[in-house]
């Protein structure tokens, strides 16, 4: 009765062209395993004290062998699908993976819509569905950048000239939020702030990132060197008019490279701050609170933000000064391996 019940189960499946021989195979090994007291207990409460391995364990093994073995059948069905594409046993493997838990592109694949470029790129594990024709004329545009460098540079937005094509983004209450000149803050974004306090300098940040940022100057100073905000949350408000008035100096080509739009500024986020100056002036990459903050900040949950080497990625020119909170776990991965926030955001498996 069981195996009428879970053939029942199995039947949409098997219209969905499950491999029948999977399916007996599977009948077999339940057929193994399942003695006939044991059956006549399915469904009910164990019996006595001896109930070991009681029905209810059984049902629940016996399904997930099912679920296993369909899920075994239809990587098949996948892999089946992907032959004489070219395609390493590896690219295979993960393409298998990813599309047995996504009908969409399962779809997609079963009706021959996609290229054997679109499955390498899908085969990486930071590879997005819905970027894949920004993949292939990105690749068109750079050949021979491969396929890595492709689907990084778009994840992060680098086929889109600066400011062009900006979206809202939607995690502006996240510690990790993306902000730069590809994503603005919605309009009348305001975080929660604190007022940093003290000696710790000017401004507010969001709790979490003054909570950090006191602990990083308490322990700072333990080692002879002083860190204080000398800006850290501004309102669009502010934003607007530190632009504007760097707009009355230079031409606005320039203040792009240092200056954020109002409504693009990591500072409008409350959890970024400039730390002691904010002037290339100043050399403050020179140093020991630089070298200090270099070395610990990410164990305190911040980054660098604007290093140097990354201005065709973030956009900004170096900011010695400039740290951005985003939890220690992002910052260990940033600070330990030179990422950018954009790499490593770009970085994230999708599958
Ligand atoms: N100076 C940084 C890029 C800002 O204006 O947010
Ligand atoms: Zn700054």
């Amino acid at each position: 009765m069981y195996k009428v019940l879970k053939l029942n189960k199995l039947r949409p499946l098997l219209a969905a062209g499950v491999c029948l021989g999977m399916l007996v195979s599977a009948e077999a090994a339940w057929e193994e395993r399942a003695q006939p007291d044991e059956l006549a207990y399915a469904g009910q409460e164990p019996l006595g004290s001896k109930g070991v391995l009681g029905p209810p364990v059984l049902m629940e093994t016996s399904e997930e062998a099912y679920r296993e073995e369909l899920q075994a059948s239809l990587r098949r069905r996948i892999d089946a699908l992907l032959d004489d594409q070219g395609l390493t046993r590896e690219q295979r493997n993960r393409l298998c993976l990813r599309m047995s838990g996504d009908s969409a592109l399962l779809t997609l694949l079963e009706q021959g819509e996609l290229t054997g470029a679109d499955l390498i790129y899908l085969a990486l594990p930071n590879g997005r569905a819905g970027l894949l024709d920004r993949y292939s004329a990105w690749a068109a545009e750079r050949p021979g950048i491969g396929d890595e460098a492709v689907v990084l540079q778009v994840n992060m937005d680098q086929d889109q000239a600066f400011y062009t094509a900006v979206r809202t983004t939607p995690h502006a209450d996240s510690l990790s939020v993306l902000v730069n000149k590809h994503y603005a803050l919605p309009d009348g974004f305001v975080p929660q702030l604190e007022v940093l306090g003290g000696a710790y300098g000017s401004g507010s940040l969001r709790p979490e990132a003054a909570r950090a940022f006191r602990a990083m100057a308490d322990a700072s100073r333990e080692d002879g060197i002083a860190l204080y905000s000398v800006s850290a949350y501004r309102s669009f408000e502010t934003q607007t008019s530190v632009y504007n008035r760097y707009l009355t100096q230079y031409r606005q080509a320039t203040v792009d490279t240092f200056s954020a739009r109002p409504g693009y500024s990591e500072h409008q986020t409350g959890l970024a701050l400039d730390i002691n100056v904010a002037s290339t002036k100043a050399h403050f990459e020179n140093t020991p609170a630089f070298a200090w903050l270099k070395a610990h900040c990410a164990r305190y949950g911040f980054i660098l933000r604007y290093d140097q080497g990354k201005k065709e990625i973030t956009g900004y020119q170096f900011e010695p000064w400039h740290f951005r909170y985003v939890g220690v776990e992002a910052a260990e991965v940033c600070m330990g391996r030179g990422l950018a926030l954009e790499e490593y955001l770009a970085l994230q498996p999708v599958f």
